[in-house]
């Protein structure tokens, strides 16, 4: 099921408070293993760490750009990248330790910045196990899955 139909059942049956809880949680989880790097509010460092607020949703609207952003998050990347037209060098060590229900409520509070646009990306929790079922992938391998997506048009 898509998040945003979760949100839109929650809404429902539960009320506005559910969303808010949701994405306190979910921010929370943000805050606690990715700020660090991408800032507290995502807008990330130019040229050292990716603004990641606005564009999670964009680049996980395809289910390669999904994927990708399940591996990246779980495995990390590591190499040199495009971002609002300014290259990005450096390390993402990846948090396998996180389970995948959590790596899931992070993304999908980046996808829907903080529950205020509507989810209709490939991303769910499937992308996730899928991601871990397929075992690690060197950070200099997804670093060059991402530049054949940005390539291709597929991450913008
Ligand atoms: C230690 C610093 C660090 C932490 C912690 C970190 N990241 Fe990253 N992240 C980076 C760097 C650096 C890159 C770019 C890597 C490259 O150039 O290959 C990146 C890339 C990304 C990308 C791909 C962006 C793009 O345009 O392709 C996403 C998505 C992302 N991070 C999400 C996250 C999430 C979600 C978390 C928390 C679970 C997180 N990151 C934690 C440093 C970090």
């Amino acid at each position: 099921m898509k998040n945003f139909t979760v949100l839109a059942v929650l809404l429902t049956t539960c009320g506005a408070a559910s969303i808010e809880t949701w994405a306190a949680d979910s921010q929370a989880s943000y805050l606690k293993h990715c700020s660090l790097c991408h800032q507290p509010d995502a807008q990330g460092i130019p040229g050292t760490f990716p603004r990641i607020w606005g564009r999670v949703g964009q680049i996980a609207a395809t289910p390669e750009g999904a994927a990708f952003v399940a591996q990246a998050v779980l495995w990390g990347m590591s190499g040199t990248i495009s971002v609002d037209d300014v290259p990005v060098t450096g390390v993402m060590p990846g948090v396998p330790h996180v389970s995948d229900e959590e790596i899931t409520a992070i993304v999908e509070y980046l996808i829907t910045e903080g529950g205020t646009v509507k989810n209709t990306s490939a991303f769910s929790l499937e992308t996730v196990k899928a991601a871990r079922a397929g075992g690690r992938v060197p950070q200099a391998a997804t670093n060059a899955l991402r530049n054949e997506l940005f390539e291709a048009g597929v991450i913008k």
